[in-house]
């Protein structure tokens, strides 16, 4: 298997008030280039915490994060993360959110039409461009999070961290937002790895499941291979029986799992 991304052996624990909260021991994974991993568990298991690993916005107590061979410590534009409360900065322009990151990212090596060209290709591809000089106030969530989604992928980033990016959306807009993704992903190419609560999202999306037992110490319990070929069409899934296999899978981990934690305290 080729490493892309290469979680190993990874301990997480915090120290606060001479207290120790292990929250995540001996994570193993290996994700490939290109590959769409989502992230599945019950509230405060770890998910956002191991994102934040992978993102270099916190780092690990024991074992590594790799990035083609190379250790993960600190945040860089190689990881670009959406997050579920849209991060935009209030008082700049749709453009002028994109182009911040843009600047940051290609100051060097793209001159600024080039930039300027670039900002539009990135709205554009979240269909975004007609709003860019809206303030994040004057539009609706699911416009946000879309901006927030194009602020990333302009960032032409190894990896796409996306942490329940969809949560706080209506259903209808979640459907956009996931269809708007998946195609993303397919035209790009893009590696994602994605934490979501959603059954039917982490399915639709995903070539593998990646499932986590509860905390403390949590850990991956199962990994789920989705076996469905793309591009996938939501309401052709509905009654596959692939579709509803994985579906399953993943519930019975979740309320098995759960039961058994409960049991076991
Ligand atoms: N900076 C921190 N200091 C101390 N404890 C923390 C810190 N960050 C997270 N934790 C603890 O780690 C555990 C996992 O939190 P995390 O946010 O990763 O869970 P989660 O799986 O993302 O939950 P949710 O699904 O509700 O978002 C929680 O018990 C939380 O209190
Ligand atoms: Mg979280």
């Amino acid at each position: 298997m080729n490493a892309y991304l290469k979680l190993d052996h990874i301990d997480k624990y915090f120290d606060r008030g001479g207290q120790r909260a292990e929250v995540l021991k001996g994570i193993e994974l290996v994700i490939d280039k290109g590959e769409f991993v989502s992230i599945i568990g019950h509230s405060g298991c770890g998910k956002s915490t191991l994102l934040n690993l992978i993102a270099g916005l916190t780092r690990v107590s024991a074992g590594a994060v790799l990035l083609e061979n190379r250790e993960v410590n600190e945040p860089g534009p190689d990881r670009a993360v959406v997050f579920q409360n849209h991060s935009l900065l209030p008082w700049l322009s749709v453009y002028e959110n994109v182009n911040l990151a843009v600047s940051k990212v290609f100051r060097g090596t793209k001159s600024k039409a080039e930039r300027h060209d670039w900002v539009m290709r990135n709205l554009d591809l979240v269909q975004m461009a007609h709003a860019k000089d809206k303030r994040p106030a004057e539009i609706s969530g699911g416009m946000k999070q879309r901006v927030g989604i194009a602020r990333a992928l302009a960032m032409q980033p190894k990896i796409l961290l996306l942490d329940e990016p969809f949560g706080a959306l209506d259903a209808l807009t979640r459907a956009h937002l996931q269809d708007a993704v998946m195609e993303i992903h397919t035209r790009l190419g893009s590696t994602m790895v994605m934490i979501t609560h959603d059954v039917d999202e982490a399915v639709l999306l995903s070539d593998r499941i990646v499932m986590m037992t509860n905390g403390p110490a949590a850990h991956i319990g199962d990994i789920l291979e989705v076996p469905i070929a793309r591009p996938r069409n939501r309401i052709e899934l509905a009654s596959d029986r692939t579709y509803l296999k994985c579906r399953e899978a993943v519930l019975k981990f979740l309320y098995e799992r759960h039961r058994f934690v409960e049991a076991a305290e």
